[in-house]
């Protein structure tokens, strides 16, 4: 490879020898490959450790490639009009004659699929003739990466390329909405539930499943630094870590602060950092303070919960 290629023309050098690399999005770091390639697929499996039975979002940058692999209907055409690109994925019906890798759907006939908003990737996406399976860039059940740091805290100098895009500005995943059969919030994220109901005039909420077929990814332990998390407290031990969601007038050692102003999004973008920063720091445990659980602090509580499941 030349070096004086830029970032994006390295990034599909590597991509197009169906090797994974890392890109950037607004919501957290992908970890992608060739969606179109058995090989490429493989390789995202075997680097994260994750489970085959989970299957991986694939991301676009355009409807017609998107066409060629899923039948849309209005509500995809609804919601991506008002949302797309943006923290949103949707899960489709697969077409038969698609190019998509039995790896990345486990044989299913469904495909989740986004269209990410992210300067350099969305020029990634352009350059290249298919689209790209990117799971978040972590090792499976640990923290989402939300930097470039963070991907290389996860892999270290087992993936070729990282795209660097800067922090990630949402910081936590994207919302998924399963428009096959009845239409249903799979995972809360980056888009509030609201703000969906009110473009499709219905009044879905977050549909918990225990069935990890259904939603292989939505049931067990995630986003977890490894540590105990207790939730809700309002006196932490001494020994623990502290998150709370607004900056107190009194600070102690141990206290970190998801946002200056009670500003919920503000805080869903600081907290997988914040997770990690505690990580590193070596506590044994972390306390977090209650969190309203309305608009994005749902999201919030939702991936508190998983990272404290024992
Ligand atoms: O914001 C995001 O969505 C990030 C960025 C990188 O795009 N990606 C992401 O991917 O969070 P991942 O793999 O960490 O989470 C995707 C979730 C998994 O829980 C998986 O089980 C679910 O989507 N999923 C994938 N394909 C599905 C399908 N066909 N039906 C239902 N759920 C699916
Ligand atoms: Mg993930």
């Amino acid at each position: 490879m030349k070096n004086n290629l830029s970032n994006i023309k390295k990034a599909k050098y590597y991509l197009d020898k169906d090797e994974c690399i890392a890109i950037p999005t607004e919501t957290v770091y992908g970890l992608a490959g060739n969606a179109y390639s058995d090989k490429a697929s493989l390789r995202i499996f075997k680097l994260k450790k994750r489970n085959k039975k989970n299957p991986l979002i694939v991301h676009y940058s355009n409807l017609e490639m998107l066409n060629k692999d899923c039948f849309i209907n209005s509500e995809f055409n609804k919601l991506y009009k008002k949302f797309c690109p943006g923290p949103i994925t949707f899960v489709l019906k697969l077409k038969k004659q698609s190019n998509i890798s039995k790896n990345v759907t486990n044989n299913k006939k469904t495909l989740a699929v986004r269209f990410p908003n992210h300067p350099k990737t969305k020029k990634l996406l352009k350059s290249l003739n298919y689209p790209l399976a990117a799971p978040s860039a972590n090792i499976s059940t640990k923290i989402s990466p939300v930097s470039k740091r963070d991907v290389k805290e996860e892999f270290g100098k087992k993936i070729k390329f990282i795209l660097d895009g800067g922090r990630s500005k949402i910081g936590l995943e994207s919302t998924i909405v399963s428009l096959v059969g009845k239409t249903k919030i799979l995972r809360l994220g980056g888009i509030e539930n609201s703000k969906i109901n009110k473009v499709l005039n219905k009044n879905l909420k977050f549909h918990k499943t225990n069935n990890r077929i259904a939603v292989p990814g939505q049931s067990r332990l995630h986003y977890s630094p490894g540590i105990p998390i207790r939730l809700n407290v309002s006196k932490p031990k001494p020994y623990e870590a502290f998150i709370l969601i607004k900056k107190r007038n009194k600070t102690f050692k141990n206290y970190y602060y998801l946002s200056k102003t009670k500003n919920l999004k503000q805080a869903g973008r600081n907290l997988y950092k914040t997770l990690r920063i505690i990580k590193n720091k070596n506590y044994k445990s972390i306390a977090v303070e209650q969190i309203p659980n309305i608009g994005f602090g749902e999201t919030i509580n939702d991936r508190l919960k998983r990272a404290s499941v024992k």
